[in-house]
């Protein structure tokens, strides 16, 4: 860590097609916002990147259904993300949008670079075309049969059935969804990113040198190397989106993966106008990227393709990609209404944000797929935040307030025990960091949840409330530790329980 001299973390734009919901905030920005404010306490320097995505094709969809239009269908979901994320803590530096004119600004710019560096390849191919609706079809507006799992309702760039990425070409029976007929192949030309030629030097950064990744992400790309890179499409025919800046481009805008991980670097010019360069191009700085893992190849292959194509920018050190949440055992589904939505949640637990995220944390999809229910929500709430930390915190303040008045008590002289106490602190001190700098979020929680046991069991032991009636030194050297404990406890439970945090520490006075 001392190799860096700041860090640039980001978090995967969130699609501004619907709210967000527990696997949105589970999967990426609970665990991006723990590891920000812990760098930040730290005294780091670090800035924490968001924003929404707002083109893609299923945007253009949602418009369509609703007789709006995109840039309708983004503002009113831009605002509501936005809204809960500050609701639940989600601490950015700055939340931006990719229908901004600095963003617009920014990834043609970037396009337009590689395109003059002779980064691009040009090739014709045969694509679906609507006859009715007399237009191209993007992947998402064609529907058939999933070739791998036979799931007759798979999408043209994905079966969401069995997770498989797919080309349109290889659904069985492709239907447009716009007009529900059945397209036919028509002849267009887009620009590539030849990723074969980034091959070598691929392999050697992540297989060689970046061993240390979770292995879920390590290993997805591996299997993407081992696979083979092909060109990959940069343009769609569509008409929402960053029009491609190219002669003989009508019609024709940035493919959404395109532009959308350049809203991170649009995003940090908006925040730091005047020295944003040095969060992305100064080699001392280090660069993280929090995603979902449907997100790893674009992180992990992809983007890092196109910055090493531009040549000035510095590549990500770490993408810790968590697996998906589902809730009750279902997957979670925005179409099936299948979500707990933020927005929601608050209406049922109004300032219980944290209960969330102590949930969330504790019950993280770290590295594998995990289920979110409400029996361990409720179970986690009432046996480990109330009966741990809360009883403890309660009990401290409790017998401060009756013995000394809601004052400090003095410290006497400390026994063995107490002394043993103390050292815990420093002790879960360094297993929390130790654990955050290696993103295992469920195991920093847990070993700062163990210093309110430690805590608890310290109170029992000692038994201050029998000794009120003949030692008030030792209730007051109790009590003073305990005090210690608790403000510590404060500081600990800080990256991930920033409500209640501040809540103690305006108890405490500090
Ligand atoms: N909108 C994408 C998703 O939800 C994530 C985009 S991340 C970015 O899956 F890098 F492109 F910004
Ligand atoms: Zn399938």
């Amino acid at each position: 860590m001392t190799k860096f001299k700041r860090t640039t973390v980001t978090s995967a734009l969130p699609y501004a097609n619907g709210p967000v919901h527990i696997g949105h905030l589970a999967g990426v920005y609970v665990p991006a916002d723990i590891y920000v404010r812990y760098l930040r306490l730290r005294g780091e320097d670090v800035i924490f990147i968001g924003g929404s995505d707002e083109h893609g094709v299923p945007i253009t969809i949602k418009a369509k259904k609703e007789g709006l239009t995109p840039q309708d269908i983004v503002d009113r979901y831009h605002n509501i993300i936005k809204k809960s994320f500050e609701e639940f803590g989600i601490s950015f530096d700055i939340y931006s949008r990719t229908s901004s004119k600095t963003h617009h600004d920014t990834a043609s710019d970037f396009f337009r670079k590689l395109d003059a560096k002779g980064e691009f390849i040009k090739q014709k191919s045969e694509q679906y075309f609507d006859q009715v609706a007399n237009q191209f079809l993007a992947d998402r507006y064609i529907t058939g049969k999933c070739p791998h799992c036979g799931n007759e309702n798979a999408y043209g760039d994905q079966c969401e059935a069995c997770g498989t990425s797919l080309n349109s070409t290889d659904l069985i029976n492709p239907k447009s969804t716009l007009s529900g007929s059945t397209p036919i192949m028509r002849e267009t030309e887009h620009w590539y990113l030849p990723l074969d030629k980034h091959e070598t030097w691929l392999r050697e950064w992540i297989l060689d040198n970046h061993k240390e990744w979770k292995t879920n992400v390590y290993g997805q790309c591996k299997s993407w190397l081992d696979m083979g890179l092909q060109p990959r499409a940069v343009s769609r025919d569509l008409d929402w989106g960053i029009p491609v800046p190219a002669d003989n481009a009508e019609g024709k805008v940035l493919y959404v993966w395109f532009d959308a991980p350049i809203g991170y670097i649009s995003n940090t010019k908006e925040l730091l106008p005047d020295s944003w360069e040095k969060w992305w191009k100064d080699p001392e700085s280090r660069l993280v990227h929090f995603i979902g893992k449907d997100n790893i190849v674009f992180h992990c292959i992809v983007f890092p393709a196109m910055l090493k194509a531009e040549g000035s920018y510095i590549l990500p050190d770490n993408v810790p990609a968590n697996e998906f949440l589902n809730l009750e055992g279902d997957k979670i589904s925005t179409s099936r209404n299948w979500a707990v939505w933020l927005h929601e949640y608050l209406l049922d637990f109004p300032d219980k944000q944290d209960v969330l995220r102590y949930v969330l944390t504790a019950n993280a999809p770290e590295t594998k797929d995990n289920d979110f229910t409400w029996n361990d929500f409720q179970t986690r709430n009432n046996s480990e935040l109330v009966a741990i930390y809360g009883n403890f915190v309660n009990r401290t303040l409790v017998l401060t307030q009756k013995y000394f008045d809601s004052k400090v008590p003095e410290c006497g002289e400390l026994s063995d025990y107490d002394k043993e106490v103390l050292e815990r602190i420093s002790s879960i001190k360094n297993q929390v960091s130790k654990q955050l700098d290696e993103f295992h979020f469920r195991d920093a929680l847990r070993e700062a949840m163990n210093l309110a046991r430690t805590g608890n069991k310290y109170l029992a032991d000692t038994e201050p409330w029998k000794l009120a009636k003949t030692d008030m030194t030792r209730v007051g050297t109790i009590l003073n530790v305990s005090l210690q404990l608790a403000a510590n406890l404060s500081i600990a439970f800080e990256p991930f329980l920033p409500f209640s945090s501040r809540k103690l520490r305006g108890m405490l006075g500090i």
